[in-house]
């Protein structure tokens, strides 16, 4: 599958080990609470869980990680806690970018970076410049991002370059190049901790054939062994992408 083609137009490989796991890393500030800790403590163990899961998934040959830190809606939290969520990112980027190019990892920062402040699009910048050329594994972190968002820069941005198209018929090739995730294959297994069911305005149009994963851990508990059962959970899926089960079981010809 060349990396951006679509799920919806050209049915993905599917091998045993997912390319793409996309993550909403939910539950730290349950995890923090149940622990009589402030929420910040629940988020810097979550950090140490994120460092965990990105040895794990290049260990296990996963090419692309993609992580939702933070979303479009997240500033509605208290001021405070945003403010330290930022700090936590900030110290984040400066502590850990160094470790993670020399382990081959490609950094991509996606999300409306225009609201983080000069200081985050300095390192973002130099983050993506350092490791821009790694090829083990590509980790992107989603700061400020919104699925919505997302499909609507892509347009504007498509239209921008290409002022013809308002009065032509705009194709899923046309906008894909312009998606925040357009040089990606799309996820091939969702996860989301801390037993909440929903999407929150993640990837809306890279998930459209996601298998997806619900698990009540709480995020600073997701382990290697986590992992592993979302995997074997993934693996037991029958990919169909509209075909009937039948189709999918018979031997390639
Ligand atoms: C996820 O954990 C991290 C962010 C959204 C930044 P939460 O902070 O949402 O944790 P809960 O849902 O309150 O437990
Ligand atoms: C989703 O978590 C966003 C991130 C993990 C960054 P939230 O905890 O903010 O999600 P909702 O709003 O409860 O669905
Ligand atoms: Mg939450």
């Amino acid at each position: 599958m060349a990396q951006s083609e679509s799920s919806t137009l050209t049915i993905p490989s599917s091998g045993k080990i997912p390319r793409h796991i996309a993550i909403i890393m939910d539950g730290n500030g349950r995890w923090a609470r149940q622990r009589m800790l402030p929420r910040i403590a629940g988020h810097r163990r979550g950090s140490e869980a994120v460092r965990e899961l990105v040895e794990n998934a290049a260990r296990l040959g996963i090419e692309y990680v993609t992580l939702f830190a933070f979303s479009s809606e997240n500033w509605r939290r208290p001021p405070e806690e945003v403010s330290m969520l930022m700090q936590l990112f900030i110290s984040n980027l400066e502590n850990e970018i160094s470790r993670l190019h020399q382990a081959g990892i490609r950094v991509r920062i996606i999300g409306d970076l225009s609201r983080l402040g000069q200081r985050l699009e300095t390192l973002i910048a130099d983050a993506h410049q350092l490791t821009r050329n790694n090829k083990r594994l590509t980790l992107t972190v989603a700061v400020n991002y919104g699925g919505r968002w997302d499909i609507l820069q892509a347009v504007n941005a498509l239209l921008r370059d290409h002022p013809e198209k308002m009065r032509e018929p705009v194709t899923e090739a046309d906008l894909s190049p312009y998606l925040s995730m357009g040089d990606a294959c799309e996820p091939d297994l969702f996860i989301r901790t801390g037993g909440e069911q929903r999407i929150s305005n993640f990837l809306l149009w890279q998930l459209a054939y996601t298998e997806l994963y619900f698990t009540d851990a709480l995020w600073p508990d997701f382990n290697r062994a986590s992992l592993e059962a979302a995997i074997r959970s993934y693996q037991q899926r029958e990919r169909r992408f509209g075909r009937t089960s039948e189709q999918c079981c018979a031997p390639e010809s």
